[in-house]
């Protein structure tokens, strides 16, 4: 059986995943030493790519507003991935497209291999998921609610309660298990989320603004836990946040979406460096912010729209504040 650890987790954890690949592509990394799977085994990919996902072309529009426009994006097998852009750039649903609740009506989705469109329940059975809303039921208790994950995402039924259990200590809630999770604090509650999304073991574990609202301290603690699973699986992670500074310090590599499009995609330091150059800045020691980064990028005026940043910069600020 798989389990999860807490204790092999560190959080500065990144693999060494090579060089920068502005096009999305370059070399697969596979995840080393994965354990099997057990009980529901996650279907086998049908090519051993090195990718835990590839999106290419991707098109999805709500009547006229195109919200992902002809998207390239390539995460890497045991990576963590961030997902980064202004509010409205398209990120959630992106995610919610390769998580399939969302359809693809243009452009493919793989996702170890198997096709978003043509392979639904394959695709859903290799991922876990937490949506950027809440998810948890408050009138259930924390342990209810991974039950009921655990039933969704068919968890054989004689592991479930093991499982549920695995779930709830990799994010430090056995304590707490039994109790209403209207209780919990909100880092408890994005915690329980966490646990419901890896009650079924999943290879791809997809996170929408895990820590948006939550206080430093929350926000370190779900990224402890997120690692520490990590590490005992090689559960490769596509994370969206709007914290650079969580980008920065735990993605192996970054993408920066504006307006339904990659614009940017490296490391953090690449994209760094490659901001320092730019501006003539670099080698003298100041080298620029994945936050400089993201406003270069966001107000750029990458196309012919304009006067979207101040919003952006205000609707940023009133996260720093809820957070
Ligand atoms: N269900 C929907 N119906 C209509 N339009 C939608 C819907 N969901 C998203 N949109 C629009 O699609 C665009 C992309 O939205 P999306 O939620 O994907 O952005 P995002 O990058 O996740 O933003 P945020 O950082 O604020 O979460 C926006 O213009 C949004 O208004
Ligand atoms: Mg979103």
């Amino acid at each position: 059986m798989r389990r999860y650890s807490t204790d092999g987790g560190d959080p500065a954890r990144r693999a060494d995943h090579g060089s920068h690949a502005p096009d999305g592509a370059g070399g697969p990394t596979a995840a080393e030493g994965r354990p099997e799977t057990s009980g529901r085994a996650a279907p086998e990919p049908p090519e051993a790519d090195g990718y835990a996902v590839t999106c290419t072309g991707l098109v999805h529009t709500f009547g006229e507003t195109t919200a992902v426009d002809g998207l390239e994006l390539s995460v890497r097998d045991g990576e963590v991935f961030g997902l980064l852009g202004p509010n409205g750039a398209g990120k959630t649903t992106a995610i919610r497209c390769i998580t399939t609740l969302l359809p693809v009506p243009a452009g493919t989705i793989r996702v170890f291999g198997h096709d978003a469109a043509g392979e639904r329940m394959a695709v859903r059975r290799l991922l876990g998921y937490v949506p950027q809303q809440l998810s948890a039921d408050s009138g259930l208790t924390g342990r209810e609610n991974v039950s009921l994950f655990a039933r969704v995402f068919d968890v054989p039924r004689r592991e479930r309660t093991a499982r549920v259990g695995q779930a709830l200590a990799a994010v430090d809630l056995t304590d707490a298990a039994d109790r209403l999770a209207k209780t919990y604090s909100g880092g408890m509650v994005r915690r329980l989320e966490l646990a419901q999304a890896l009650v079924s073991a999943p290879r791809l574990l997809i996170l929408d603004e895990p820590t948006i609202g939550l206080d430093p301290i929350a926000r370190t603690n779900v990224w402890e836990h997120i690692n520490a699973v990590r590490a005992a699986t090689g559960m490769t992670v596509l994370v969206t946040t709007h914290y650079m500074d969580e980008a920065d310090q735990y993605c192996d590599r970054v993408a920066l979406m504006h307006r339904g499009r990659i614009r940017a995609l490296g490391t953090p330091d690449e994209l760094r460096t490659g901001l320092g150059e730019r501006r003539g800045t670099a080698g003298n020691g100041e080298l620029p912010t994945l936050e400089d980064v993201f406003r270069d990028i966001a107000g750029s005026g990458l196309d012919d729209r304009s006067g979207e940043f101040s919003d952006v910069r205000s609707t940023r600020r009133t996260a720093s504040r809820v957070g």
